[in-house]
Parts: structure tokens; C-alpha cells; sequence
């Protein structure tokens, strides 16, 4: 929408002027929380420039009313109102700024971490994800002006996060987009070649080095691994980390399109109908949009608010000092098993994923051994347990986690991982204040087909310390 005069604004402007995505802002205006403006003669709605302002204020004062005791520095908290929203998030758009830079399994829309960050915290505090997957909470809490932390056992999680929250300079950006041109460039002489030949050409002439594994030969077809090794040395060679963290993304992100696996939650062979130049030509494709979408964050992101991302087992206790609010998505237990899945793309990228393999909590590798020794519920009681004994002495008293997590079938048997995270966290000193349920749409949530689709999840809300609220 344009703006109909040079004072009015539309909705998507002041969502991005004030830093809030645009549900949220429709949402205060469905709640009455902020009076309706004129509309235009489209039907449009027209804020004014007042309206923006006081739009801000709400936003910056923080949108609940029924304030918590004991927790004078934070925000009001209203659990009942959080309760009565609707989190099925039913027709949100879920791809927007960084958010669909590369696929993920088991990632949660953006919404559910949009709402918790706004309502349970302020401006300028620092909200944490422990299980980071592919950034989601913390591309949403920079946007709403927060600091964000980030926790994952897996390197490639962590380049994912690295890569979403990139702030590019604009020559980097420049960089980023003739390396998409070259990509591109590369990929249409390759087929010029191929078409002067007859047939395609078997390899490169370049000598770029490659991963020395007997699973690259079994899951690539040779002229791949060559267009790979070549895009690699490319995005090995640009000089800045931001600029490597998004081309790598972009480079991880058209593995699995590339090689013989099946798919991100199938991990079997198949023949795929691969040409020569197809690499390259995805990898232009993907770092393009990645570009444009780093761009539009750029945009949008204060440089006062920073983002850091651990590579680290949560079991460990790393020292991520003091959080004001945790929205969390744990791994299920024997629901996925990252390390196997995200393999091909880890032996491209260089990625210890041995060790991965050890600490990944919940892995389904680890649940349906036939060892007598494999993990089970309790393992998962006692992992939550030891973790949310760390995180007690990280969360600020009185403050909040948010773990949105659903059932697993495990031997036969279904449990509750709320259940489970709840009974640790209560043992440890957190109170159990909502526990709120949600629908999930098939298409917004991967998982291993085999052990069958989740559809419902709940948000459990914990507090450290504190009291319950109204
Ligand atoms: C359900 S996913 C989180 C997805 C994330 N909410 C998103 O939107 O992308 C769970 C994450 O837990 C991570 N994880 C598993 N074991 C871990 C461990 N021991 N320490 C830290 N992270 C771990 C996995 O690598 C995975 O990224």
C-alpha cells in the first residue's frame, strides 16, 4: 500500500517503524488496545502521525496491564489475556524478513516467540533461546528491540542463527550480490559448454578442495561435488564473517536439493533429475534472496541491539550471563534426529558432527537403539532437570521461560513433554503459571514422517522464583 498522503502511514509502516510485526499490531487493534484509524479510499487504514506516536508509546511502555509482584523492574504481565489469544496463528505469514533463509525441521513459527517477547519483556532487555535451531526467537527479539542470546549443540543451527541475524555494511551486500552473478554467470557457461559437447561436461577444471568421506561420492553425483567445491571456495574466500555466515547459509541451504537424499526428514537415496549447472544455479538463486532478506533486516534493526550465538551443549552450563526472558522450543525425545539429517550438510560445511552426534538431547537415534542402555523418558526428565538447574541461576528472579513442546511416542508409549519439562522445573524452583494449547498446521512443522505427524503442542510458561499471576 502507498501512503495516501506524505502524514499517513499504513500498517506495515508503523509495524516497521515502532519494530513489531504486522499480526501484532492488527491484534492490538482487534483487542482495542489502540484505537482504529481512518481508512483511505481503498479501504486502507491511514494512521497519522500522532497515531504512530502513541503507537510507539504503548509499544515501548509494554502492552499488558495486571503487573506481577516482586518484579518491579519488569513489565506488567496480564497471563490471562496471553491466554485468551489465539496461537493457532492459523493464516500468518511465516517466511518474512530472515526467516526462511534455509529449511529447518521442527521450527516454530514466528509468531508464538513474537508474542511471549512482547508480553512478557521490554525493550532493551536480553531474551535467550537455549535451543536456538535456526534463530527464530532471536530474529524476532531483535526486531522488538531486544538483545538476543542464542544456545545449540549443532554448528550448523548456530551458522543458521549467525546468518539470519547478520547486519550487512553495504558493500558487503555488494559482495554478496556479484557473488550471486557469478554463481549464475558460472552456471550458464556450463550449460554452453555442456550444449557444444553434446553431452555435459563431467567436471570443473578447478582444483577447490572437497570433503575427503566416502558419503560425499554416495550421495552426490560427481559433476555436483564439483559445482560444490567450487561455490565453497568462493564463500570460504569473501572477507568478512557476516558475509560468509549468509553465503554459507545459502550454500547449506541447496545440499539436500542437490544430493540423492530424499529430503530434510527422509533420509533414504533416490535418483533426482540433476543437470550440470544446477548447483551453481540454485546457489545464485538462494543467496540472492538471502541477500534481500539480510537487506530488509538490516533495515529494520537498531545496531544498538546485539545477538550472540553459542555453539555449546546446554548440559554443559555455558556462561551466557544474565536473561530477562527465555522462549525455547525443545528437541522431543525420539522425534528427530538432527545429526543424521543435517549430515551431508555438515561434512560440506567442515562441522564437527561427531560430537554432535554425542550431545544432541532427544536424537531418535538414541531412543530406538536396540541397546539395552538407550535413552528413555527418564534420560529426557533428567537432561530437562539438570537444564533448567542451570537456567534458574541465569533467568532473573521473577522472570519467565517459555517452552513450547509437545507429546513423544517412545517404545510404544506416549508422554507429555510438558509434563515432564513441568515436573523438572517445579523440582528446581520454577512455578508452573499457563500452560496454554495450540493447533498446528501440517505444513508449519517438519518432523520424521515415520513417527508420525504432532499436531497439537502447548506453550508452557514457567517463572523463576516469583508469584503466579491474576
Ligand atoms: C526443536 S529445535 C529448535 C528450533 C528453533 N525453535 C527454531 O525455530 O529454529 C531443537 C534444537 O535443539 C538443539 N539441541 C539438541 N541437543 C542440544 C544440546 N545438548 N544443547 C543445545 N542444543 C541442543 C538441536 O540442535 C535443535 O536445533
Amino acid at each position: 500500500m502507498q501512503d495516501i498522503d506524505a502524514k499517513s502511514y499504513s500498517t506495515a509502516k508503523v509495524a516497521t517503524r515502532i519494530g513489531v510485526h504486522r499480526d501484532t499490531l492488527l491484534r492490538w487493534l482487534r483487542g482495542g488496545k489502540i484505537p482504529e484509524p481512518r481508512r483511505d479510499r481503498h479501504g486502507w487504514r491511514a494512521f497519522t502521525e500522532n497515531e504512530v506516536q502513541r503507537i510507539e508509546q504503548f509499544a515501548k511502555l509494554g502492552p499488558s496491564e495486571v503487573t506481577i509482584s516482586g518484579t518491579s523492574h519488569r513489565p506488567a504481565v496480564g497471563m490471562k489475556r496471553l491466554e485468551a489469544l489465539d496461537w493457532d496463528f492459523a493464516d500468518a505469514k511465516t517466511g518474512y524478513l530472515t526467516h526462511s533463509l534455509h529449511p529447518y525441521p521442527a521450527k516454530f513459527i514466528p509468531q508464538i516467540p513474537n508474542t511471549l517477547i512482547q508480553e512478557l519483556s521490554s525493550v532493551g532487555e536480553r531474551v535467550a533461546d537455549i535451543f536456538c535451531g535456526s534463530g527464530t526467537t532471536l530474529v524476532e527479539a531483535l526486531t522488538l528491540k531486544r538483545n538476543a542470546v542464542g544456545i545449540d549443540a549443532s554448528p550448523l543451527a548456530c551458522l543458521i542463527s549467525r546468518a539470519k541475524t547478520a547486519v550487512l555494511a553495504q558493500e558487503e551486500r555488494e559482495l554478496l550480490v556479484s557473488l550471486a552473478s557469478r554463481a549464475e554467470e558460472s552456471a550458464q557457461s556450463l550449460v554452453a559448454e555442456g550444449q557444444a559437447r553434446l553431452f555435459p561436461p563431467v567436471a570443473l577444471s578447478s582444483q577447490a578442495p572437497r570433503p575427503d568421506s566416502h558419503a560425499i561420492s554416495f550421495w552426490f553425483e560427481p559433476f555436483i561435488v564439483q559445482e560444490l567445491a567450487d561455490i565453497l571456495s568462493w564463500c570460504k574466500a569473501l572477507p568478512t564473517e557476516s558475509t560468509r555466515n549468509v553465503a554459507l547459509t545459502a550454500f547449506s541451504s541447496i545440499i539436500v536439493a542437490v544430493s540423492k537424499q530424499d529430503s530434510d526428514t527422509r533420509y533414504v537415496r533416490r535418483r533426482k533429475d540433476l543437470h550440470s549447472g544446477d548447483a551453481l544455479r540454485r546457489f545464485s538463486r538462494a543467496l540472492a534472496d538471502a541477500v534481500q532478506a539480510v537487506w530488509e533486516f538490516t533495515e529494520l534493526v537498531e545496531s544498538r541491539f546485539s545477538c550472540s550465538v553459542y555453539n555449546a551443549d546446554v548440559l554443559s552450563a555455558p556462561d551466557i550471563g544474565p536473561v530477562d526472558l527465555v522462549v525455547c522450543s525443545p528437541p522431543y525425545p525420539n522425534a528427530y534426529s538432527y545429526h543424521l539429517y543435517h549430515m551431508t550438510r555438515m561434512l560440506w560445511l567442515g562441522m564437527n558432527q561427531p560430537w554432535f552426534k554425542k550431545v544432541e538431547i532427544g536424537s531418535h537415534r538414541k531412543y530406538s537403539s536396540k541397546s539395552p542402555k538407550r535413552a528413555s523418558i527418564e534420560t529426557f526428565r533428567k537432561e530437562m532437570s539438570q537444564i533448567l538447574g542451570w537456567l534458574r541461576r541465569h533467568l532473573r528472579a521473577g522472570r519467565f521461560a517459555c517452552f513450547v513442546a509437545g507429546s513423544s511416542t517412545i517404545n510404544g508409549r506416549k508422554y507429555s513433554n510438558t509434563d515432564v519439562i513441568s515436573g523438572a522445573a517445579q523440582a528446581q524452583g520454577f512455578r508452573e503459571i499457563s500452560r496454554i494449547d495450540r493447533s498446528m498446521q501440517d505444513t508449519k512443522k517438519a518432523f520424521n514422517p515415520a513417527i508420525g505427524k504432532i499436531k497439537q503442542e502447548q506453550i508452557l510458561i514457567l517463572q523463576n522464583g516469583g508469584q503466579t499471576s491474576s
